[in-house]
């Protein structure tokens, strides 16, 4: 099959059970409702719901490319209907995504976030779907760098003629909405110059110089820079091709065995580490984190889902493979929490708040305000 498929990854959280913790149900049927009438009208190829934490995630393939109105239309319905259940319910900030009342055709600018693909189908196309909740774009960009730049972490850069060939990377200035692409592994060490600075630099794109296409896309939409005021975090998705040519599946999900840390948790203004867990244990139950990052693994075969149901089962009905749920990444979790801990420990203040920039809430303005007067220079 020659024809190009879309893979389209669009989330948003509009409303939770508890404070920020999870959807209710009934609004995660309510999105399978939409997208299965999208089906039948023929908008999308196949579909399936998930979450993270309080965030939606509709997996979605069509042959419409990237940016269609069509399919951002469609996704939009599904949280505009989800959100009226929360409202209903009188759940936590129903509607906290959605920062408009008219859809203009896209979500960007809009709320929620979207990480999409086109590429023709090779043989087989195993792809993995990672799901952050509490954190913000740039949280992928060490772990991206790693998989995509780091011999000494994917050993294919090096076994691998063609993934051999490098990468190209393209870098998104989230605050000043410029972009840039450049290629590893010449500019490696320029790449990290920038995506160090996680304040401002994101990953947004990764594609094979050996000729595969897309090999990885992040959705970078900055909510809180976007509305102009806190209404959470991005909570991004990082969807990645993998095998042959492109970073094994094995060498996607092997930099979330170390601890990092990440920008979010508490009323996104807090450093805590990421948490690698499944979709059902993706209730951020300390703090209102740690961090999640749950990762589930689908083939995309004919423009459809494929996991390990029945084949040819009904549509958006899909068992993906939970990379994040077994024992051996309880390591990390234990890791996870002993960091998360010990950032704790330091309270309001930094590290374990964000810069003062960075940081969702802040009553400095106001104390500042108050102080003017009192203040002295000093001799
Ligand atoms: P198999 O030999 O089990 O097919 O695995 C190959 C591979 O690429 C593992 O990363
Ligand atoms: P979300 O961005 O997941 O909605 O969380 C917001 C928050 O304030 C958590 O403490
Ligand atoms: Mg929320
Ligand atoms: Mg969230």
């Amino acid at each position: 099959m020659s024809e190009k498929i879309t893979v389209s990854v669009i989330k948003a959280d509009v409303g939770s059970v508890v404070g920020h913790s999870k959807p209710h149900p009934s609004m995660m049927d309510k999105c399978r409702e939409v997208l299965a009438d999208g089906l039948k009208q023929g908008t999308i190829d196949d579909f399936y719901v998930t979450r993270v934490g309080d965030d939606i995630n509709l997996l979605m393939t069509h042959r419409k490319g990237e940016n269609h109105k069509e399919i951002h239309g469609l996704a939009w319905n599904a949280f505009m209907e989800a959100t009226k259940l929360a409202k209903k319910m009188k759940l936590y900030a129903a509607g906290q995504d959605l920062l408009t009342d008219a859809f203009s055709g896209n979500v960007k600018g809009a709320g929620p976030g979207s990480a999409e693909m086109e590429f023709v189908e090779r043989g087989s196309e195993p792809m993995l779907f990672f799901m952050a909740d509490k954190t913000e774009p740039s949280a992928y960009s060490l772990p991206l760098s790693r998989i995509f730049l780091d011999p000494f972490t994917t050993t294919g850069l090096v076994i691998d003629a063609r993934a051999k060939k490098g990468f190209d990377v393209e870098i998104h200035d989230v605050k000043d909405s410029m972009k840039v692409t450049m290629s590893s592994p010449e500019e490696t060490l320029s790449i990290l110059s920038l995506l160090s600075d996680t304040t401002r630099y994101a990953i947004k794109r990764v594609t094979s110089r050996a000729g595969i296409g897309p090999a990885a896309v992040v959705s970078t939409d900055k909510l809180n820079l976007t509305a102009g005021k806190y209404v959470g975090k991005d909570d991004p998705v990082c969807i990645c091709r993998s095998q042959s040519g492109l970073p094994a599946v094995g060498e996607l999900t092997q930099p979330f065995m170390d601890t990092m840390i990440v920008g979010g948790w508490m009323r996104g203004s807090h450093h805590g580490a990421f948490y690698p867990c499944s979709v059902e244990a993706s209730d951020p139950t300390y703090f209102d984190g740690p961090p999640r990052i749950c990762c589930i693994g689908l083939h995309i075969s004919n423009g459809k889902f494929q996991g390990t149901e029945p084949m040819n089962s009904k549509p958006g009905v899909h068992l993906p493979i939970d990379f994040f749920e077994g024992p051996e990444w309880d390591y990390v979790r234990s890791n996870s929490i002993k960091v998360s801990k010990m950032l704790r420990g330091h309270g309001p203040f930094m590290p374990a708040t964000l810069s003062p920039d960075e940081m969702e809430y802040t009553s400095k303005p106001e104390v500042l305000k108050e102080l003017t007067k009192r203040f002295e220079r000093l001799d």
